[in-house]
């Protein structure tokens, strides 16, 4: 068996070393641009060029290092019929609820202001805002955003999510569709987008959707850069109708200077860090599937082309 690997940031050695671990009798190989075969069984690919996925044609499953899909599934018709698999957690929930749990926090208790207040070498406790008109929203109650909400719900904010099917979970209030978004963004203090991006998500949160939130609504996106429309989302920080955003992904990445994000003091940024691949976990859960791949077994985490995610 030969399992290839491809990262767009090169450091496959360590990923290689992990696998020939995992799967002793397997033959593991890196394809480098300019490469003219990617001959394999398997292939494990983190942001892969065309050129690559044009090689791909026998392979009987492609496994993604990451959770979203959307820089694979852009390939379309040019993708070969095998099955897709993302990862599943692998180390990422628990990373993705820390960093929402903190975001959540830093502007609940106004940490940002009382950092600036210490610049300035001020002494005043601020009110405090209160947990009943602090209702957190989670965009995408995946395994991500489940995870979120969990965590969440040990301060006892009000939460709710949305999702594209009905879901039931003790402690939050749930929605589904379309149809509930706007009765959704309405009841929401702090929105967390924690949703794959897919033709029907791109550009969901926009001007419009945005002023649905109520006046000092605050936003984190952890998901995807093309969920938000970033000029819509600056007009509303600066009109004041939302109080800042946490943004750990952007449209284009690096964010580029300039960007008038870097100026704008309510907005605090991260370079997409809020859940990051955990290797010796992705080995495992990706070995553990092509080992049941192997044997005809079902696996977990199979993307649907259809649904985009
Ligand atoms: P997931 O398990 O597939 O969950 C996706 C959730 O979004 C599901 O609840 C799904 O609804 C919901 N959803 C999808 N389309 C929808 C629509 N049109 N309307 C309403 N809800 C919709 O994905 P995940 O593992 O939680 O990951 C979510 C995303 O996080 C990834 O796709 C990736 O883009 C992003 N991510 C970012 C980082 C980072 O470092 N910034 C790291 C990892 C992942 P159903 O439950 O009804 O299917
Ligand atoms: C990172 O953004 C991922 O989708 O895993």
């Amino acid at each position: 068996m030969r399992i290839l690997l491809y990262r767009a940031d090169g450091k496959t050695e360590p990923w290689v070393r992990d696998f020939s671990e995992a799967l002793p009798k397997t033959e593991v190989v890196t394809w480098q641009e300019g490469d003219r075969s990617a001959q394999c069984d398997y292939a494990v690919l983190w942001s892969p060029p065309a050129a690559l996925i044009g090689q791909l044609s026998k392979v009987k499953a492609i496994f993604l290092a990451g959770a979203g899909v959307d820089a694979i599934l852009k390939f379309g018709d040019a993708l070969p019929d095998a099955p897709i698999i993302r990862l599943g957690d692998a180390g990422m929930a628990v990373q993705m609820a820390e960093y929402v749990t903190h975001a959540v926090l830093r502007y609940f208790r106004r940490f940002d202001e009382y950092e600036k207040q210490a610049r300035r070498g001020i002494w005043a406790p601020l009110p405090q805002y209160e947990k009943k008109d602090f209702s957190v929203g989670v965009l995408g109650m995946g395994v991500l955003g489940s995870r979120a909400l969990r965590a969440l719900a040990d301060f006892g904010f009000p939460l709710r999510g949305w999702s594209r099917t009905q879901k039931a979970v003790d402690g939050v209030a749930c929605f589904s569709g379309m149809d509930s978004l706007d009765e959704f963004l309405a009841g929401t203090r702090v929105l967390v987008c924690m949703l794959p991006l897919t033709p029907e998500t791109t550009n969901l949160l926009d001007r419009g959707r945005l002023s649905m939130l109520p006046k000092g609504a605050y936003l984190i996106n952890v998901a995807r850069g093309a969920h938000v429309a970033e000029p819509d989302l600056l007009t509303l920080i600066r009109s004041d109708h939302l109080a800042g955003a946490t943004l750990d992904v952007f449209r284009n990445e690096p964010l580029p200077a300039p960007h008038p994000f870097w100026e704008e003091p309510r907005i605090s940024m991260t370079p997409h860090i809020s859940a990051l691949t955990v290797r010796e976990d992705s080995v495992r859960q990706i070995a553990a599937k092509i080992k049941a791949l192997e044997n005809d077994e079902p696996v977990a985490d199979v993307v649907d082309r259809t649904r985009g995610y």
